[in-house]
This record gives structure tokens, sequence and C-alpha cells, in this order.
């Protein structure tokens, strides 16, 4: 699985999605993480065709909305994603939300998908502690990867240990806190320090870390920027005052609430 993918939570305008995936495949990402809920799974297929890079070449992730889960209507809104995607296969599914009466037997369907090998891996999405600990009294197949919010304002090393002993890989969403932070003082010294935005900071805080990281962008410069990561590495003291920013900051739900 790439370590840096383009997240595309963007109704959007006409063609943006379809844009910003093609700007980004030419830039060299080939993670791309959309969801049924999106409602942009047309465009993400569009975008890759327009890119003519190969389909085996992307991984692509979409997941299960909460209003599609259940052991019928998800293996139903598996093959809806895959038409919209173009695609015959994905590469990872996951549970978009845990939701309290279906999530079990929706995970049985994920199970189904992938014994069939209609998908290469399947995991979860917003998932705590205690929803992991729920899921493995059921569970034959271990998530492959748990989707969840991460940055250094709402930093879970807990959590990040119990997905690595579990060997499941965690990967972290809102990575720029939707640019909530960008002028964050912390931040920015660090920034200024490597000369970098305070947007690569935060993705590179994600990927030492050990996340999976998606931040999103449709934005053709800041898609670029987003990926020119690879020329620094935060030292281990910047990395601890980052992960002391720690300040419960969400921009999505709690899982907890569900
Ligand atoms: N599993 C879940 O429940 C869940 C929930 C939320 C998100 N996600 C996934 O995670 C992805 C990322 O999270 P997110 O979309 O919530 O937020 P995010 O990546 O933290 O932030 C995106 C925002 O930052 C702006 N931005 C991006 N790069 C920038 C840069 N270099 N400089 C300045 N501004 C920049 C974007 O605007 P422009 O587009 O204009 O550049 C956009 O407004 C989503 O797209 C989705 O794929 C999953």
């Amino acid at each position: 699985m790439p370590r840096l993918g383009l997240g595309i939570y963007a109704p959007g305008e006409k063609n943006e999605v379809s844009r910003a995936v093609r700007w980004a495949l030419e830039t060299g990402y080939r993670l791309i993480d959309t969801a049924s809920v999106y409602q942009n799974e047309e465009e993400v297929g569009r975008g890759m065709k327009d890119s003519g890079i190969q389909r085996s070449e992307v991984f692509i992730t979409s997941k299960v909305g909460n209003d599609e889960q259940g052991y019928d209507q998800t293996l139903r809104a598996y093959d809806q994603s895959l038409k919209r995607l173009q695609t015959d296969y994905l590469d990872l599914y996951l549970v978009h939300w845990p939701i309290r009466d279906t999530r079990k037997e929706t995970w049985r369907a994920l199970e189904t998908l992938y014994n069939e090998k209609r998908v290469r891996a399947i995991g979860v999405s917003n998932y705590y502690q205690p929803h992991l600990e729920e899921l493995f009294a059921y569970a034959s197949v271990v998530p492959a990867v748990n989707q969840f919010e991460q940055s250094p304002f709402l930093y879970r090393p807990e959590l990040l240990a119990y997905c690595r002993e579990k060997h499941i890989q965690p990967e972290g969403y809102s990575p720029l806190v939707r640019g909530r932070k960008e002028s964050n003082e912390v931040l920015e010294s660090i920034a200024t320090q490597y000369e970098k935005s305070t947007y690569q900071v935060l993705i590179r805080w994600g990927l030492q870390q050990g996340l999976v990281t998606i931040p999103k962008s449709t934005n053709q410069k800041r898609i670029q920027e987003n990926f020119d990561v690879w020329d620094f590495e935060l030292s281990e003291g910047d990395m601890q005052q980052l992960n002391a920013l720690n300040a419960d900051v969400r921009v999505a739900d709690d899982p907890m609430d569900y």
C-alpha cells in the first residue's frame, strides 16, 4: 500500500475531482481514497482513465456508506462502487463508520468479498479500540487497515500502538486539519526551520508516525506541494514538540458517538 495518497472528500464542481485525480497520478501519487458517500466515484474513475496510468499501478480505496450497511446491502454497494469507478476490483474496501446495529453483518459481507477474491484487502474506518475488540470476537479476517482522524492536534498513540500490535495498518485522515491550524506558532517555527510549509510538516508528521497519510486537495499546485515531502525528515525533538500539540481537535465526528 502506498504511504501517501490523495484524499478526495469533495463533492466539488463538475470535473474538479477527475482533474485532481489525473493531476495527482501525474505527480506520482498512486493511492486514491474515495467513498460512496463522497458521490465522486464516477469522477475518480474518469480521472484514472484520463491519466492513462494502468489500473494495476493505482491503489484505490472506497468505503461502505452508513446507509449501505448490512450483509446484502454491502454486497450490492460494492458492485455499485465498482461500476461507478469503472473497475472490476478495489484494492481496499472499508466499513466507513462503526454503525452499532449493522457493523457485524457489514464485516461479514466484506469477508465474503475477500474470500471470493473480489477485493484485495478489507478494513475499517473510525474504529477505536472498543470497536476493534468487539470485531475480533467475530471476525475471521483481521482488518488490513484502520482509517481514523489523526494529526498532531488529535494524537492517539494508544490506538496506534494497539493497531500495530494487531497487525493493522493505521491510516490517518484529515491530516491537514482542513487548514484550521496553518498558523499555529509551533508548526510555523518548525516549517521555517525546514524551509517547508506547515502543510508539508503535517504530512511528514503522519508519515513518520507510520501512518498512511491522505491529504485532500483539488488544486494542482497544492497536490504537488503535498507530495513534495520526501526530501526532509523531522528530528525526534520536533516530532515530540508536534505530539505535544494534542488538544483533541477534530474535524469529523467522534467515533465513540456512533
Ligand atoms: N474515513 C472517514 O470517515 C474520513 C473522514 C474525513 C476525511 N477522510 C479522508 O481523508 C481525506 C483528507 O481529509 P479532509 O479532506 O477532511 O481534510 P485535510 O486533508 O486535512 O484538508 C483538506 C483541506 O486543506 C486544503 N489544502 C490541502 N493542501 C493544502 C496546502 N498545501 N496548502 C493550503 N491548503 C491546503 C484543501 O483545499 P484545496 O482542495 O483547495 O487545496 C482542503 O480545504 C478526505 O479527503 C477523505 O478522503 C475520511
